[in-house]
């Protein structure tokens, strides 16, 4: 804890309406938008001001441990929305709706996003286009605002056989820019684009006027978007191409943990600071004596 207010502190809340109105041919300066899953990573994210914390599904794999997206459930979601939503960010809090819970029906589709708007979420991100739009547009007429997902989507990771770049032939990028006009016009708020080359990145992004938020969609997005464990070199098993990572936290986690256990085992841990040492009072009422408790 630091006791200087932090600059997050003295900022304005980033809106659903300033994040539409993002774009860098206004001239605005990129969007930053950071996953997160709980309190410590919020409180990061916020005092970094970045604009949006993506309560990604991503969770299932970098904190749940499982291969991929589709094991993590609605309540999964509002388990790790609502510990962001406690830190009360200014940053725009996004929850990512999971697999099958916008599938189904309409009703099953709102219940769903309204826990997550009641756990914390501002808004909600949808993976999918043109298909989705029925259900993004059930949520969007509860008010509920909506960033439409396309490209790689890897809810469909059967589907696609695979974490897959997409958008690599003409078709399928001028099929991408179909996609991203489509939610526009079915009143998505933002178009988060994942792995696709970068010139079907600035297409997609000359093409509409909402913002885009690229993962591996080159520079010429909006805004950027990554998975925080990535930034800080938590996750060190897989790099994707896309990913820089920002620093060592595995090196530097496992340095820490690894320490802890030769100073218990070498018993330099716990120090006589770190101990509450018995007054003399106490150890002779309970008739303890000699070295071993006399230290203090
Ligand atoms: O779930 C997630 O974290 C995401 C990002 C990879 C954009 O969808």
């Amino acid at each position: 804890m630091t006791d200087n207010p932090s600059p997050a502190a003295s900022r304005r809340n980033v809106t659903v309406p300033s994040v539409r109105a993002s774009k860098l041919s206004n001239g605005d300066r990129p969007l930053v938008m950071v996953t997160a899953y709980d309190a410590p990573m919020a409180r990061i994210a916020e005092e970094a001001e970045v604009d949006m914390i993506l309560v990604g599904d991503s969770l299932g794999m970098v904190v749940l441990g499982h291969e991929n997206t589709l094991e993590v459930t609605v309540d999964d979601m509002v388990h790790h929305i609502k510990a962001v939503a406690r830190t009360r960010p200014r940053a725009l809090v996004v929850g990512d709706m999971p697999w099958m819970s916008f599938h189904v029906s309409r009703e099953q589709t709102l219940n769903n996003a309204a826990r997550m708007v009641r756990a914390g979420a501002n808004c909600l991100k949808i993976e999918g286009g043109i298909k989705r739009i029925p259900m993004m547009s059930a949520v969007m007429e509860a008010e509920m605002p909506v960033i439409a997902h396309i490209g790689l989507t890897p809810q469909s990771y059967n589907a696609m056989g695979g974490f897959k770049i997409q958008g690599r032939e003409a078709a399928a990028a001028h099929a991408l820019v179909q996609e991203a006009k489509e939610v526009e016009a079915a009143g998505c708020f933002a178009v988060l684009l994942e792995g696709v080359p970068d010139v079907v990145g600035r297409m997609v992004t000359d093409a509409v006027g909402i913002p885009t938020i690229g993962i591996g969609a080159g520079p010429d997005c909006d805004g950027q978007v990554l998975v925080y464990h990535d930034i800080i070199g938590l996750e060190n098993r897989f790099k994707p191409k896309f990913v820089r990572r920002f620093g060592t936290a595995y090196d530097d986690q496992l340095r820490s943990v690894s320490q802890f256990a030769r100073e218990v085992r070498s018993r330099t841990f716990p120090s006589e600071a770190e101990t509450y040492v018995a007054r003399d009072e106490l150890t002779e009422a309970l008739g303890l004596y000699g070295s071993e408790v006399t230290d203090h």
